[in-house]
């Protein structure tokens, strides 16, 4: 079938993935976007990657930040998944609500999740309407009593 925005984006979403969210600080505040393009990229050095759009609010931010967290959501974190996938919500004063910890880097970590991954900014590399974001683990840890969110066909389901 010729590809079309609607072919290829229909095509992407049979491919079932996990749901993270990027927590992060800029200028003072603290805010996080959902992604699920997340993937491990190398153990040694231990490296991590994320694709970012470019034309949203949190691109920049995570760049001058240099530093981020990966949240790995764990079942029944759909809500937080949408929450963070909205442009109009106030993630400062959700994250404050969520009454998060801070780990080695200072920036907040979601409770419930399944784990997080610390990250400093390696590089920004251009894929298009995307960047591909790699980061540089410094500190880690998961939660092995629970199970992950996942997202398939534009909806959450568990395992
Ligand atoms: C399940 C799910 C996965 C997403 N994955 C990504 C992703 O990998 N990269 C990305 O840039 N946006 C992704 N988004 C969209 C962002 O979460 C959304 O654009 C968000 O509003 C950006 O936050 P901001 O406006 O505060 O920057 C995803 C949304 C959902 C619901």
């Amino acid at each position: 079938m010729k590809i079309t925005d609607d072919v290829f984006k229909n095509a992407l979403s049979h491919f079932p993935s996990g749901v993270t969210v990027i927590t992060y600080s800029h200028l003072g505040k603290h805010s996080g976007l959902t992604v699920s393009s997340f993937s491990s990229l190398s153990l040694h050095p231990p490296l991590i990657l994320f694709c970012l759009q470019k034309n949203i609010t949190s691109h920049d931010p995570i760049r001058s930040a240099g530093k981020f967290v990966v949240n790995i959501l764990a079942r029944g974190q759909d809500s937080i998944s949408n929450q963070f996938a909205s442009g109009k919500t106030d993630k400062h004063a959700l994250i404050q609500e969520l009454k998060c910890k801070t780990g080695e880097l200072d920036i907040p970590i979601l409770p419930g999740i399944l784990s997080h991954i610390e990250c400093e900014v390696e590089q920004f590399v251009d894929g298009g309407d995307h960047s591909i974001v790699i980061g540089k683990v410094i500190s880690a840890g998961a939660e092995d009593s629970l199970r992950p969110l996942l997202y398939y066909r534009r909806d959450y389901y568990s395992i």
